[in-house]
């Protein structure tokens, strides 16, 4: 039963910014990890949330003139809307000002002072605001950030340690031993060589601002964001109390979504705190890369930032779906620009999976007036046709379990231009016209109608809207997209009334 539950993140996004296309993309990938499991009949686990702690936050609300919580309370709307929008399936949604998460977080904090983890020293280094991040004076460069490059303030406090140190060796172990723990490959060799270095303890209190989970007992200390924000994959199973049985059942998580930028937290920090606490880790972190625009770095003060509102209203929510996990090989960086969205969805959407559903469906229409016809005996063209769609299901899955999402679609695509071939080269028009050809006929349009809905099972989790309308076209049952069962040949029954289509994704004229 263990290996039927899945269990996957999103980061949690900070609400001291707007909802952009970046975040949509992590979510985007996650939700269809998310409906892909669910569509092989596991039980699914998705959280995703907000990140509302932090001086950053502190320092937003203050110039707005709220309270940080009146801020995150707005924002994050704007996230849940956006979610609701993009058809994302999550289950249960954090938000790290929560009293659950709280409650876990200084848990997780006692439990490692308890052990000794966590001790009080005094720190002395230069801070990083934006990013959050202390450096020391060499990692500085040229006396900025190494991560952002802005200016760093030398800050000296009293804080509480993490003993990350003693923890550089069984985490370089873990991940020397589990070669799928952080994925893609080149960035795993990235955190290896950084734990290599050597790892220092960790400074996870501040006392210079108060928005944020107090030190328990001793309260002018508010807990590192980091410590904070990573614990809510723990706190949004139930832990520690896990009433509900869920930390239990679906931890150690399948796969934590991420972006490159927040690799090192992900992959160093977090799991020392679970080496630290006996917890397990998770099984894998994928870091993916990030989308710049038209060839520029997406900023507030290029004003080029992508609202993902605007564009679902234009091109529809599956057409943003698919372009963003089609377009760059997730793991890379890759380029948003109008033109590469137009010509996705024009060539790939309208022309490719569009035609294929309103040539099928149309000539069921006019040859058998709308009722889906017996199948004869195959030819040999029908039998090539027909022996490629196994083996793609196979090949999809384990492109799904690498988070290989552009290849997934383009062997799917490889179905769907193979049915278009199948019409050409068997052109049922003229064996329409050919009174001994009529078994025939029925073969290729049975065919071609349930090569249709083998396509729809198989975009479903990239697409759910497309799917449900192509499955609705069929007479199927849309809510059961089910590719366990569904994704062997021959599932429409003969006589199923097949409906006529709208242009599934209508052309888009440009001047
Ligand atoms: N709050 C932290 C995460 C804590 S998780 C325990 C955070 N939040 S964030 O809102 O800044 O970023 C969230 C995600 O959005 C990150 O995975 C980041 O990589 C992603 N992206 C932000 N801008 C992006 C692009 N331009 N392109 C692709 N993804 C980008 O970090």
């Amino acid at each position: 039963m263990d290996d039927k539950r899945y269990y996957v993140t999103t980061p949690i996004y900070y609400v001291n910014d707007v909802p952009h296309i970046g975040h949509a993309y992590t979510t985007v990938a996650c939700d269809v990890l998310a409906r892909y499991k669910r569509a092989q009949g596991y039980e699914v686990c998705f959280l995703t949330g907000t990140d509302e702690h932090g001086q950053k936050v502190e320092k937003a609300a203050l110039t707005k003139g709220e309270t940080p919580l009146e801020l995150a309370d707005r924002v994050v709307k704007r996230f849940q809307a956006l979610w609701e929008k993009l058809d994302i399936s999550h289950t249960d949604f954090i938000r790290t000002s929560q009293e659950r998460h709280k409650k876990g977080v200084q848990h997780l904090f006692k439990k490692l002072l308890a052990s000794g983890d966590i001790y009080l020293g005094e720190y002395e280094d230069w801070y990083c605001t934006p990013c959050e991040t202390f450096w020391t004076e060499t990692q500085l460069m040229d006396g900025r950030c190494p991560d952002c490059g802005r200016e760093t303030d030398k800050l000296k406090e009293e804080s509480y340690f993490f003993r990350m140190s003693q923890y550089q060796e069984a985490l370089l172990r873990h991940i020397e031993d589990n070669p799928d723990f952080i994925q893609p490959r080149t960035r795993r060799n990235e955190i290896l060589s950084f734990v290599r270095e050597g790892l220092r303890d960790l400074s996870i209190s501040r006392t210079s601002f108060s928005w944020g989970i107090q030190v328990p007992e001793h309260e002018q200390h508010v807990i590192y964001v980091w410590f904070d924000a990573l614990t809510n994959y723990i706190t949004g199973l139930g832990y520690p109390d896990d009433s509900n049985l869920l930390f239990k059942s679906f931890w150690p998580a399948d796969a934590h979504i991420i972006g490159k930028d927040i690799l090192r937290f992900h992959a160093v920090y977090w799991p020392t705190f679970l080496l630290a606490a006996g917890i397990p880790l998770p099984k894998r972190i994928f870091a993916h890369g990030w989308w710049t625009v038209e060839g520029q770095k997406m900023s507030k003060s290029l004003q080029n930032v992508v609202e993902p509102n605007m564009l679902i209203e234009k091109y529809g929510v599956d057409a943003i779906r698919y372009f963003l996990l089609r377009e760059v090989p997730f793991g890379l960086d890759g380029d948003f620009s109008h033109a590469a969205l137009i010509h996705r969805i024009n060539s790939d959407l309208a022309n490719d999976l569009g035609n294929l559903v309103s040539r099928s469906t149309a000539m069921v229409n006019k040859y058998y007036a709308g009722v889906l016809p017996n199948p004869g005996s195959f030819t040999e063209t029908d039998r090539n046709f027909v022996e490629l769609f196994a083996p793609v299901v196979q090949q999809v899955d384990s492109q799904m379990n690498d988070q290989a999402f552009n290849k997934a679609l383009q062997s799917i695509w490889g179905l769907i231009s193979a049915a278009n071939k199948y019409i050409d080269d068997s052109a049922p028009w003229t064996l329409a016209k050919e009174a001994d050809q009529q078994e025939r006929l029925g073969t290729v349009l049975y065919n071609l109608l349930e090569a249709v809905r083998f396509v729809a099972l198989l975009i479903g989790p990239f697409m759910p809207d497309t799917a449900d309308k192509i499955m609705k076209i069929l007479g199927q049952d849309a809510s059961c997209p089910c590719l366990a069962d569904g994704s062997s040949w021959g599932g429409l029954t003969p006589g199923v009334e097949i409906a006529k289509s709208a242009p599934l994704f209508p052309r888009i004229e440009t001047e």
